[in-house]
């Protein structure tokens, strides 16, 4: 089978807002990126995922696009990204960059235009949205259905100028776009195709598997299936990857929350046009607890539950063997710090950061490294509601006092989950701001980022950031993403073990999860290995500490 550049691509996602300013304006930008693309390179990172650089009103800091022709404001300028791109080639390295179809913001010209009757475009634009006329009950005007946007409130936004509602499935600065519509979706090629030329070497397709919408629009609550994975919007997907993902030999990474592994391979099969490989967050909620109902679904945090994470690795994993090809990821922007959620950030904070990178880092496909992950960077520790900034905090923090949760609680549950925990800015040192900004950072630097940073880390022979780039290091070596894994025990609920086949050596994964000692009993032929890395000293062989790990390899 013939390899391709993105199967050996070693990922790291920019959180381009938090991740360096150089203009003093608290806000992250595209020099900050050219000025860390160093440091990228010698952690062992060859290809950058930049969040939205597009001009927007940042009200989903940046998903809801304004202008997809223009670099933010906040960001930069287009001769800033121009040199992204250089500079990043001129080290090998490669740029792939958010692509937003579902939506734009609703300061778009389309939408200002399909908004207004009067709008001289508004035919040409109307149908680039999606209306329906309002119900009435009682003589009162109703929400055509009772569908529920992902970001807590409803899905329908009133519109007096065309008596109509808009839907927005995300907030009601975001409208959502009409796929169904083939100008629509000729001027969204236009917009792909002039990234293209610019020089990108990729896409993250954001929110891809909610194209297509069920036009009969049953009143259903929350609705979710009707603007989730509908099979019309592979259609669209195959069209955009015939026409222009594949002939320009692309990185294209697909985001499809709740992808079924049934449609692994329509999206990411080596037969597919679609994408190369997707981002499912199967394994992102093995951590929730269901009896919860103040603060309720992913907000409730329980015990990470290791059986559910094992078998949806493997199987993803063995979907994928030799049809398609997987990526390899604990979280990206949209989910809290890895260290806080599958680990531990108080007393173990630095043996569980080790845990989980060891844990996934040896698995085949493509790894995607979140910014500040490789130094165990953690949640926010926020006292106040006003520290927050996503649009999604505060819906939510209304719902959970309104069912009854406390100020407190409802405070725990947003500094333990919300999308903001895993979005303050990188601390690369112990000096002011963290070395992140000059100015104020447009969201609060977390307290601990004296002991949590860069500079020190990398000082360290034994640290968080040293075990990722020894492990990307060997991925390299060994081939790692070509490789064939085979998960043991899968029904223990504790014993986390697999083995993997690198290109020189056989090697053996095994992982405790728990924050006491356990017992894991290897499988028999472990004898012939001995251990190569572990992120705890003098470790015993069957006893395996608090989130200790180890990797063995085989002897030859
Ligand atoms: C994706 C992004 C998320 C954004 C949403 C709407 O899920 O990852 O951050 O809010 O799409 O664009």
């Amino acid at each position: 089978m013939q390899k391709h550049w993105w199967q050996e691509a070693i990922l790291y996602q920019v959180y381009l807002r938090s991740f360096k300013d150089t203009t003093g304006d608290g806000i992250g930008d595209l020099r900050g990126v050219v000025q860390k693309l160093d440091y990228l390179k010698d952690l062992g990172v060859d290809t950058v995922w930049v969040s939205p650089h597009y001009d927007s009103p940042m009200d989903d800091n940046g998903y809801d696009i304004r202008d997809f022709y223009k670099v933010s404001s906040d960001y930069g300028t287009l001769d800033d990204f121009k040199t992204l791109l250089r500079e990043a080639h001129n080290r090998g390295m490669k740029i792939v960059i958010d692509l937003v179809l579902n939506h734009t913001s609703d300061e778009h010209p389309w939408f200002v235009a399909a908004r207004d009757p009067k709008h001289p475009d508004h035919e040409v634009y109307k149908d680039f949205y999606i209306w329906q006329k309002p119900k009435y009950e009682k003589g009162k005007r109703k929400r055509p259905t009772r569908w529920r946007s992902w970001f807590g409130g409803p899905a329908w936004t009133y519109n007096d100028k065309t008596d109509e509602y808009y839907l927005h499935i995300f907030s009601e600065k975001m409208p959502d776009l009409n796929w169904r519509n083939e100008k629509m979706r000729e001027a969204m090629k236009d917009v792909i195709r002039f990234w293209i030329q610019l020089g990108v070497d990729g896409f993250r397709v954001d929110a891809s598997n909610h194209l297509e919408k069920n036009w009969d629009f049953p009143d259903t609550y929350p609705g979710y299936e009707n603007f989730s994975g509908l099979p019309k919007h592979h259609e669209y997907l195959e069209e955009l990857g015939k026409e222009l993902f594949e002939p320009n030999d692309l990185l294209v990474l697909g985001e499809a929350g709740g992808a079924t592994k049934e449609e692994a391979l329509r999206y990411a099969g080596f037969d597919s046009h679609e994408f190369n490989m997707l981002i499912h967050f199967e394994h992102c909620w093995v951590d929730t607890d269901a009896e919860n109902a103040l603060t309720p679904g992913k907000w409730a945090k329980g015990e990470v539950d290791v059986v559910k994470l094992k078998k949806s690795l493997s199987h993803w994993h063995d979907i994928m063997q030799g049809k398609g090809w997987n990526a390899i990821y604990w979280h990206n922007h949209d989910h809290p710090r890895i260290v806080s959620h599958y680990g531990d950030d108080g007393k173990y904070w630095e043996r569980s950061a080790k845990m989980l990178a060891i844990a996934l880092y040896m698995l085949p496909g493509t790894p995607i490294v979140y910014y500040g992950e490789e130094i165990g960077m953690t949640n926010v520790d926020y006292e106040r509601l006003e520290d927050f900034r996503d649009v999604e905090v505060f819906t939510e923090y209304e719902n959970f006092r309104q069912n009854g949760a406390s100020h407190e609680t409802a405070m725990r549950a947003l500094r333990d989950r919300s999308r903001d925990s895993g979005r303050s800015p990188m601390q690369w040192n112990g000096q002011k701001n963290a070395g992140f900004s000059e100015g104020t950072p447009w969201m609060p630097v977390n307290n601990n980022y004296e002991r949590i940073n860069v500079d020190r880390q990398k000082n360290a022979s034994d640290s968080i950031w040293r075990i990722y780039k020894e492990l990307l290091q060997l991925r390299r070596e060994e081939s790692l993403a070509f490789s064939k894994a085979t998960f043991y025990q899968k029904n223990h609920p504790e014993n986390f073990l697999y083995h993997v086949q690198g290109d020189e050596h056989e090697y053996f994964v095994a992982a405790n999860f728990k924050e006491v000692s356990i017992e894991i009993s290897l499988p028999e032929h472990v004898k012939d290995y001995s251990v190569f890395k572990t992120n705890v000293e003098n470790s015993d062989a069957s006893l395996f500490k608090p989130y200790e790990a180890r990797i063995y390899r085989k002897r030859w």
